[in-house]
């Protein structure tokens, strides 16, 4: 069996109407000057004000950082450092999705340990202890808030840093179904479709534990339901209760196991064709698990009895997602280009059937 070192680091609060106990929870973890990131959209939502509202409420002073974008850079991300430094910051509030969470993480890489965000690619580069930090996901995909890894782009090469470290974590997550309620209804279905992925990659990696598969299991059981309940009513707050936690535990997945083809395959798509990661995973997903089989069958049986690449065409039927690569405006011959670069994505090395070029390409040429 494959050995696993498990860390619970946080605590995490999940109810409907939580989000208005912010301030008394960040009071309670000691903070008294706090950095609240928010990107834009939460502005937009109130959320950001509402967030501040409850940490003055408890006597904290709040300095609001709100100047990034999706996929946040690392220029950005500098910017938030010198904005926050003269402040004598020790609390980061993270609220909003995946770009938030990470920008709050590679901010506190930098505030408490100095030097350029390149400094922290790879894994355990920061010596120093980070500033404590509380998350509040507002949609439910990424699991970022279950994970110590923050993606910055490299704003001068374009470089995708994947920036981690045991202590770049957060202490406290708020999973309040009701935040995710305000979410489009095309980026809660392609979120959930790739929280939906996340459970299903972990559960059969090469780095697949059996504390992973706990989380991997319940993810899917919640996400496979909530996904389907949120497309046919997106005012069901229990649906969107089973998402939330359904993407938190799939994010517990990947910080304890590893990702695999999909997600090798989709880095490509969005690279070159614009195409947001939730919906590159969901045009790939199917045919991956189709091209998995020969190794993983058993154990995608045992989650799921039925045609497991059927349920998961269907779901992405059902949210409203492009069904083909041609659909999403990808052409035949970009395939071996794009199968190139998904051959070299470290994630697919722990995919369970060993993957390379070859294999990527078919994999494409199924989902074309
Ligand atoms: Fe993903």
């Amino acid at each position: 069996m494959v050995p696993f070192d498990f860390r619970p680091r946080a605590r995490v609060l999940f109810g409907e109407g939580e989000f208005a106990r912010l301030g008394e929870i960040a009071r309670e973890t000691g903070g008294q000057r706090c950095l609240l990131v928010a990107d834009p959209g939460m502005v937009q939502a109130g959320y950001a004000q509402e967030a501040a509202r409850s940490l003055k409420a408890r006597r904290m002073a709040v300095q609001s950082f709100h100047e990034f974008t999706a996929d946040p850079n690392s220029a950005m991300v500098e910017a938030g450092r010198d904005f926050a430094a003269p402040h004598n910051i020790d609390l980061i509030v993270a609220v909003g999705g995946g770009s938030s969470m990470d920008c709050a993480k590679a901010i506190n890489f930098l505030l408490s340990n100095g030097g350029n965000m390149s400094d922290y690619w790879g894994y355990g580069k920061a010596a120093q202890p980070l500033l404590p930090m509380i998350a509040v996901p507002t949609t439910a995909g990424t699991g970022s808030e279950a994970q110590s890894y923050a993606t910055i782009t490299d704003s001068e090469t374009g470089a995708r840093m994947a920036c981690g470290d045991r202590k770049a974590v957060f202490g406290v997550a708020v999973l309040d179904p009701k935040l995710t309620v305000s979410q489009p209804a095309s980026l809660a279905a392609s979120s959930g479709y790739d929280a939906l992925s996340h459970a299903l990659e972990t559960l059969v990696t090469t780095r697949q534990t059996a504390l992973s598969d706990c989380f991997s299991r319940s993810a899917w059981r919640l996400i496979n339901s909530g996904l389907e309940g949120i497309t046919a009513n997106p005012q069901d707050l229990d649906a969107r209760g089973e998402l939330l936690i359904g993407a938190h535990f799939g994010g517990l997945a990947v910080e304890n196991s590893a990702l695999g083809a999909a997600h090798a395959c989709a880095y490509p798509l969005t690279a070159h064709y614009n195409i947001p990661h939730g919906v590159a995973i969901s045009l790939v997903l199917p045919s991956v698990v189709e091209w998995n089989m020969p190794a993983a069958a058993a154990r995608y049986e045992e989650l799921y009895r039925g045609d497991l690449p059927e349920r998961l065409r269907q779901l992405s039927e059902i949210a409203g997602l492009p069904g083909t690569l041609r659909d999403a405006g990808v052409p035949q011959e970009a395939l071996p280009r794009l199968a190139e670069e998904a051959g070299k994505q470290w994630t697919g090395k722990f995919n369970p059937r060993p993957f390379d070029t070859a294999g990527a390409l078919e994999i494409y040429t199924r989902a074309l």
